[in-house]
């Protein structure tokens, strides 16, 4: 057999990111096992106020969220874009549950083990709710579910994890969103809004150093799975806000000059001192921008909700 050289999605990424001027690396990679749970650590502390807040939405709108999003006594299907462990969305499936609302459930996410155990979970704790778990891309999935155009959609995509793409990757997802709805479908997406730097700033660089092992543990997870060398005491985490663009940007900065070498793609990288590697953005939004990432795509904001604190909005929008 002819022998075949097999680059994985994430030593090609990573050979991309490195080879780039400035340096790079995707922020889909730090979520590995250890990644995730260390992302559970930072939703857990006091200062990262954004689960808190969808949540507190969800608990005190959950009625308002559900006569907003029904279309009227007709079937519909609530999919769920990275639904997780579905914590904040169970608060409004119990309450449709409860009020008898005609629709099924269609969690999509990455991960099968996430998935299995959402669906377990809501075996027993709504037996009466109808869900079908889709595992995989949520884009293959969506254009598949477009298959069932007489069925109205209903797309959940929380938890400000739109705040983490590119312009150009938001304009991809939204135009996608778009192109696999129709008209009358709605979409419910989670924003992080502008506010205190101060307040964005202790979210993001927290005295409990959740943020930093996770920056790090993205170095960990290349050495354990690309056969990299990577020696993380050499690497200093580090976060800037911009009031203006709304971004938040995180780095990892080389204390020193140093050669790093990537066992997988056979490729030695090297760094400047105080040379960056970009890790993440977590972009922070306002309502006009929010309106216009909504018109561009071809949807209209039909109504927002926010938490007491306007610290963040749960945007819900109608397909053209
Ligand atoms: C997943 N995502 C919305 C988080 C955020 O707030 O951008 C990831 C995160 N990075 C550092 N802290 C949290």
């Amino acid at each position: 057999m002819e022998q075949q050289t097999l680059i994985t999605d994430i030593a090609a990424d990573t050979l991309k990111g490195l080879s780039s001027n400035p340096k790079y690396l995707l922020s889909k990679y730090f979520y590995d096992d250890a990644g995730s749970a260390i992302f559970q650590d930072i939703m857990n502390m006091p200062e990262y106020y954004l689960t808190d807040c969808e949540h507190e939405i969800f608990l005190s709108q959950k009625e308002e969220i559900t006569l907003a999003i029904c279309p009227g006594n007709k079937l519909f299907n609530l999919v769920e874009l990275g639904s997780g462990d579905g914590l904040k969305t169970k608060i409004l499936l119990k309450h449709m549950v409860e009020k008898g609302v005609n629709f099924q459930y269609t969690p999509v996410d990455i991960s099968a083990k996430a998935n299995n155990e959402l669906v377990e979970s809501l075996k027993t704790e709504l037996p009466a709710l109808l869900v079908e778990a889709k595992t995989g891309d949520y884009f293959r999935k969506l254009k598949n579910l477009n298959g069932h155009a007489s069925i109205p959609k209903i797309i959940l995509f929380l938890g400000s994890n739109i705040g983490n793409f590119s312009d150009k990757e938001t304009d991809a997802f939204l135009n996608q969103l778009s192109a696999y709805t129709n008209s009358g479908d709605k979409v419910l997406i989670g924003f992080d809004l502008k506010k205190s730097p101060k307040i964005i700033m202790d979210a993001y660089n927290d005295p409990h150093g959740h943020t930093r092992r996770f920056n790090l543990n993205h170095l960990v997870r290349l050495n354990r799975e690309l056969d990299s060398d990577f020696d993380i005491t050499q690497f200093e985490q580090h976060t800037i806000y911009d009031p203006k663009t709304g971004d938040v940007k995180s780095y990892l900065v080389s204390k020193t000059e140093q050669k790093v070498h990537v066992g997988a793609i056979e490729q030695d990288f090297y760094f400047r001192q105080w040379e960056t590697i970009f890790m993440e953005r977590s972009r922070k939004f306002d309502l006009s921008a929010i309106e216009k990432l909504a018109e561009e795509s071809g949807f209209k904001v039909v109504q927002n909700f926010t938490d007491k604190r306007n610290y963040f909005v749960d945007s819900l929008w109608i397909k053209d």
